[in-house]
């Protein structure tokens, strides 16, 4: 657990600097902006233990396979997103003596990440070694309004000396990833250009030929007047700078204004990278600094206008929901369908960059609500467009007749994650993408996507489904064999109940689509029968007996659903016996005696209860939760928001709280101790839908919004804001009532407990609770 960091409602600050926090600070205080974005690695050279990193989205390396017992069907490559050319660099030197917090001596250091105006901060004061005192104050931002440009403001004050100080900001190519399995260096270098205060280089992917030209440019002010001093330019292989010799006296303030600029092929012409580049540099420096940091301030005022959440009276709560909401909007914003939300974002090397079910399932839930419905719809486009690799993936493993295996783990609709017990067995994530078609719909009521695209998903993953289970003479039922659940410190299991539930749900909402379309869309639901030669009477028929005649293990003493066949053999201990020093147990624990233990990874059964809610009572799903809850070790991110949201469901308010904190301040208070590879992003999600669908018990039933509100003893008031079908309505809550503020020009009528409210255009409501 980390508790270094201060509390305060908008900003993340971190003061002092410990060498041994800085690769946790690195990821907690990253910034991004949906297509570019970067840990909060220093400006300055910094010889401590760092990990450096700068990614583009949608740029990846597909590294070669590495597995002990090579198995068929395993996927040729995993896909690394690149630590990119790092344009950040600036370094400071002083009679030859290079400023490095790793070897200076740190009189104050203070690091603060600015979540209303997305803005890093440092300041420091330090001592070198020759005894010259400095002050230095940066600030960075990568601009949410033009995604291809970042500004560095980097202020250097002598305090106890006049002299000269050596500036150097630079460009550097010659970067590698920690995480790489022949240790290549994935980048070649294509050209580059130097100029005195500029400079670009263009390189270019190992494979897959995704070529980036990274630029910069930049001026240096003494007491904020420009000053003219010459530059020296230097270039080396995969390097490009300048250096300027200034000299200040006590107190004067140097400042460099640097601006990066990165484009790439994916968005622009090959051949005309350098002159784009150079376009979007001058653009930007032209504008100033001043400029495109007001409009990158107007754009996050805009963004938390429509999205914030507060809560009185509770500082680590408030703070870790806007950090969540922040670096949520930091990773993705929705205009392109090419794009995806890699469960670290830009934050670090782990699981590659790449796409899990995790955007379905957690993700897709908080852009649908907090953004217009076209953010959604692009997360639903991006796996439509990759409806055939997902065939493909399916044939690979002996599927056939159209049966469609999304991946678990993807950069461009190819699997490529090389475990079989995930890659192979881990197939729920297919039913996250059906699921995520039906959220999308029941939120936006844009049923149109059903002809336009969703069906031919459905039908796709219904016919994997109708494949992969097997009849059971013995149990005289539909079984699912080989399967790995949510749950992943289960494998090879039998009978999950969650993939066996979430299977059901796709064929029986696959035939429900189909029915819709028949009778609505019959010439579009005619044309796709035929593109998909789908054969409606056998094909629906076949599903229907296995939903009728599935299998669901359970315990009818205990009257629980059974996470899988033998769950009940293993020995039944609880997590509030584990040893303190043995947790988290997939750091201390073997494998071997992770996977015969009973403790569960993250949410499974109570996935599917939470996904289904609606089909269980409360006493139903009180018993679960209770059981499932005490063996839950929540050593996945993705698990204790799931878990709080239930708790609020069955009005366990202390236990929803318990775990809302866990999930609101998984990477602030590091319950994990993983925050050091990068932030977990994904389920930052989740953290917001316990807050809006846990506390403020909002659903969708029927085309209507619903709200069943609870609060924490600890908070006075929350409120939270949504998008609903073009309504914004803000929703505060305290221990008396519930106020609902719709802040649009239409009226809307909703739910609140059972009673039926209308609420007409820029008007408010209230009730009691
Ligand atoms: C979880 C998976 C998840 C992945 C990426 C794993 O630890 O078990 O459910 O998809 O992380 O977030």
């Amino acid at each position: 657990m980390n508790n270094y960091l201060e509390p305060n409602e908008w900003c993340i600050i971190e003061k002092g600097l410990k060498p041994e926090n800085n690769r946790s600070s690195e990821s907690i205080f990253s910034i991004g902006n949906g297509r570019m974005g970067q840990r909060a690695n220093f400006e300055e050279k910094y010889s401590g233990d760092s990990l450096q990193g700068n990614y583009i989205a949608g740029i990846y390396y597909p590294d070669k396979t590495r597995v002990g017992w090579w198995k068929n069907g395993y996927p040729e490559y995993f896909a690394k997103v690149l630590n990119a050319p790092n344009w950040i660099g600036i370094n400071i030197d002083i009679d030859g003596e290079p400023l490095d917090l790793a070897k200076n001596k740190i009189e104050k250091f203070e690091r603060v990440l600015d979540m209303k105006n997305g803005l890093l901060k440092r300041s420091f004061i330090i001592k070198m070694p020759n005894d010259k005192k400095l002050k230095v104050d940066t600030e960075r931002f990568l601009s949410i309004v033009d995604n291809e440009i970042g500004a560095i403001k980097y202020s250097v004050t002598p305090l106890n000396f006049n002299g000269e100080i050596l500036i150097t900001p630079y460009i550097d190519a010659n970067i590698t990833n920690e995480d790489s399995n022949y240790d290549e260096k994935f980048w070649d270098e294509i050209n580059k250009k130097v100029l005195v205060h500029e400079g670009y280089i263009t390189t270019k992917t190992k494979k897959l030929d995704f070529h980036v030209c990274t630029a910069m440019k930049f001026d240096i002010y003494k007491n904020q007047r420009i000053n003219g001093i010459v530059a020296k330019t230097i270039e080396k292989e995969k390097f490009i700078g300048n250096t300027v010799k200034i000299s200040a006296n006590i107190d004067d303030e140097i400042t460099v204004i640097k601006f990066g600029v990165v484009v790439t092929s994916e968005n622009h012409d090959k051949s005309k990278l350098m002159d784009v580049a150079k376009q979007k540099i001058d653009y930007a420096y032209s504008k100033t600094h001043e400029i495109m940091f007001k409009e990158h301030t107007n754009a996050w005022a805009e963004k938390w206008e429509k999205s914030d959440i507060t809560i009185d009276s509770d500082i680590a709560a408030q703070q870790a929901i806007r950090f969540n909401i922040f670096q949520l909007y930091q990773t993705y914003t929705g205009e392109d369908e090419r794009l995806n939300i890699g469960p670290k974002g830009f934050t670090g090397e782990k699981y590659g960059g790449s796409t899990y079910w995790d955007t379905e399932a957690f993700c897709l839930p908080f852009y649908l609500r907090t953004s217009e419905p076209q953010v959604a719809k692009n997360l639903l486009l991006y796996r439509y467009k990759h409806l055939n690799k997902a065939i493909e993936n399916a044939e690979k493993l002996g599927f056939s007749d159209g049966a469609a295996l999304y991946p678990m783990v993807t950069m461009n609709g190819e699997e490529c994650h090389n475990e079989w017990e995930i890659t192979f067995e881990e197939i729920h994530r297919n039913g996250a993408i059906a699921f995520a078609i039906y959220n999308y719909i029941r939120y936006s009521g844009d049923k149109s996507y059903l002809s336009d695209y969703g069906l031919e998903v459905l039908i796709g993953i219904s016919r994997f489904w109708k494949q992969r289970v097997n009849f059971s003479n013995q149990k005289n039922k539909y079984v699912m064999l080989g399967v790995t659940g949510p749950n992943e410190y289960e494998n090879n299991i039998n009978n999950n109940w969650y993939t066996n539930k979430i299977a059901c749900w796709t064929m029986s909402y696959t035939i429900e689509t189909i029915n819709y379309l028949k009778k609505s869309f019959p010439k579009k639901y005619n044309l796709l029968k035929e593109k998909l030669k789908f054969d409606e009477k056998n094909e629906a028929g076949k599903w229907k007996k296995i939903i009728d005649n599935m299998y669901f293990p359970e315990d009818k003493e205990l009257n629980i659903f059974l996470q899988q066949d033998g769950y009940m053999d293993k020995e039944q201990v609880l997590v509030k016996d584990l040893k303190q020093s043995e947790t988290p147990i997939n750091q201390n624990w073997s494998w071997d005696r992770i996977l015969r233990s009973c403790f569960i990874k993250q949410a499974d059964v109570l996935q599917g209860i939470y996904l289904f809610e609606d089909k269980y009572d409360t006493e139903t799903i009180k018993r679960n939760f209770d059981f499932y809850e005490s063996r839950t070790v929540h050593e996945s991110s993705l698990s204790p928001c799931i878990h709080s949201i239930i708790a609020s469901r069955i009005g366990d308010i202390n236990k929803a709280y318990e775990l809302y904190l866990r999930t609101a301040r998984l990477d602030l208070d590091d319950y994990n101790n993983e925050v050091a590879e990068g932030l977990h992003i994904t389920s930052m999600a989740g953290t917001w839908l316990s807050i809006v669908e846990g506390f403020g018990g909002m659903r969708i039933q029927e085309d209507q919004l619903y709200f069943n509100p609870s609060i924490p003893e600890q908070w006075n008031s929350f409120s939270f804001k949504i998008l609903f079908r073009g309504n914004l309505l803000k929703i505060l809550i305290n221990k008396q009532k519930i106020e609902i503020f719709n802040q649009s020009n239409t009226p809307i009528s909703l739910m609140i407990k059972d009673k039926k409210v209308n609420i007409h255009a820029n008007k408010q409501i209230i009730c009691k609770l």
